[in-house]
């Protein structure tokens, strides 16, 4: 078959740019190696800075968002069993919406099937050629039959392990890496939320995260081990945990009940650059990876598909380069801002296993520092809502 953008990846990226370029009367075709229910499957992140609640009124999906989802002016930081909060409206005059990535997905899923996108799901073997010609392919097979799809331009929206990142030649692609020495154990659960707003928790046992999708619906966070066992942790043993990291006044009027998820999550920082290579692009996932303690995974695929929507749109509208020449930069300059947001974030919130009693004092001085200054809290604000995608 023959499109104008090829997408890998019907995940936030993936979606969300064909839903652009079609609102632009822009063809694409979406190649999904797993099923739509698996894809909803993936629990992750649930705030969205303003940058993608934007994005997501732009593509004309975003009633359930505004309809469902919850605006938080601000959140708390606690440590040394003191709860400080820091309030972003304040700061920065914006605060985020709390609505999960698994309804982002959802919604523009149900969008690109309501404008009858071409999305193949349960494509296998999805392989890129002829990266450098005026008619790069994406080859694939499904149903036991292999397809083609030719195209002007691909978009590599498959996430950190998926084929695009690879398909940049050696000699060109630089990757930057740091793994963290833990991971993070969530659980979902329908259990009202133990505050109205999120609650980030500093603990000598280490980090926990108290966050939520709905006034009905909770989601905790508790850090361990990046090599622990799941089957080791039953739903009472997080329960008492989380417990003993949370404020007492906290820990007393949680509501627990079953987890209908649990999962545990390993945390890395990555870059890869350049994000463009020939007529691939890469965007979202495939390109960086962040912990997730900042919440700006889902935020950063955002802006990436903000400068890639855009570029492409001013190619086949007005025939003009320009935007997708500065595409890797402009993506890059705003990712390693939030690369290194969601690294202090992690560095100051975390238990570090080889952490001695000065590093222990330095963290705490960073949050005393953070929680007693403004103009501390103003910058700590304006990375947190999002930095302008401009
Ligand atoms: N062929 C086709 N599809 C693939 C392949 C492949 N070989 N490999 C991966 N994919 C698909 C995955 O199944 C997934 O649905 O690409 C999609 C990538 O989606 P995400 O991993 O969600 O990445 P992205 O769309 O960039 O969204 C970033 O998702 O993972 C979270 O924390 C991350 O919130 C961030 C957001
Ligand atoms: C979540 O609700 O899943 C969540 C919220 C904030 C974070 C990370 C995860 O920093």
């Amino acid at each position: 078959m023959r499109t104008q953008v090829g997408i890998i990846g019907a995940g936030p990226s993936g979606l969300l740019l064909s839903q652009l370029l079609h609102l632009q009367g822009i063809e694409s075709v979406v190649l999904e190696r797993r099923t739509p229910d698996y894809v909803l499957g993936r629990i992750r992140a649930g705030v969205l800075e303003e940058g993608m609640v934007q994005m997501l009124r732009r593509a004309e999906c975003a009633g359930r968002m505004d309809a469902e989802g919850l605006i938080h002016d601000g959140f708390e930081i606690c440590f040394g069993e003191v709860r400080h909060r820091i309030d972003l409206k304040k700061h920065t005059g914006a605060g985020v919406m709390v609505y999960g990535q698994t309804e982002v997905t959802k919604d523009l899923m149900d969008a690109r099937a309501a404008a009858g996108g071409a999305v193949i799901y349960e494509a296998e073997n999805v392989a890129l050629h002829d990266l450098d010609s005026n008619t790069p392919k994406l080859t694939y097979q499904k149903d036991g039959a292999e397809h083609e799809v030719v195209c002007d331009y691909i978009a590599g929206c498959d996430g950190f392990h998926g084929p695009s990142r690879r398909a940049m030649p050696e000699n060109v692609l630089k990757e930057h890496e740091r793994v963290y020495p833990f991971g993070w154990l969530g659980i979902l659960t329908d259990t009202r939320p133990v505050a109205d707003e999120l609650i980030y928790v500093n603990h000598w046992r280490g980090f926990a995260l108290c966050s939520m999708r709905s006034m009905t619906r909770s989601r905790y966070y508790i850090q361990c081990a990046f090599d622990e066992n799941l089957d080791e942790w039953t739903d009472d043993r997080i329960w008492d945990e989380l417990r003993v990291r949370l404020p007492a006044d906290a820990a007393e009027s949680i509501e627990m009940g079953p987890s209908i998820e649990k999962s545990i999550a390993p945390l890395r920082s990555f870059v890869a650059e350049p994000m463009r290579h020939g007529r691939l692009f890469l965007a979202g996932d495939a390109a960086h990876i962040v912990p997730p303690t900042g919440a700006k995974g889902l935020n950063l695929a955002a802006s990436d598909i903000h400068f890639l929507s855009n570029a492409l749109i001013a190619f086949y509208q007005d025939g003009q380069t320009d935007l997708m020449d500065s595409y890797s930069e402009k993506c890059l300059d705003r990712i390693w801002k939030a690369e290194r947001f969601s690294w202090w974030m992690t560095t100051v919130l975390h238990r570090f296993p080889d952490q001695n009693s000065f590093d222990r004092g330095v963290q705490l001085a960073e949050l005393d520092y953070l929680t007693s200054s403004e103009p501390a809290q103003a910058a700590f604000a304006e990375n947190y809502v999002g930095l302008p995608f401009e």
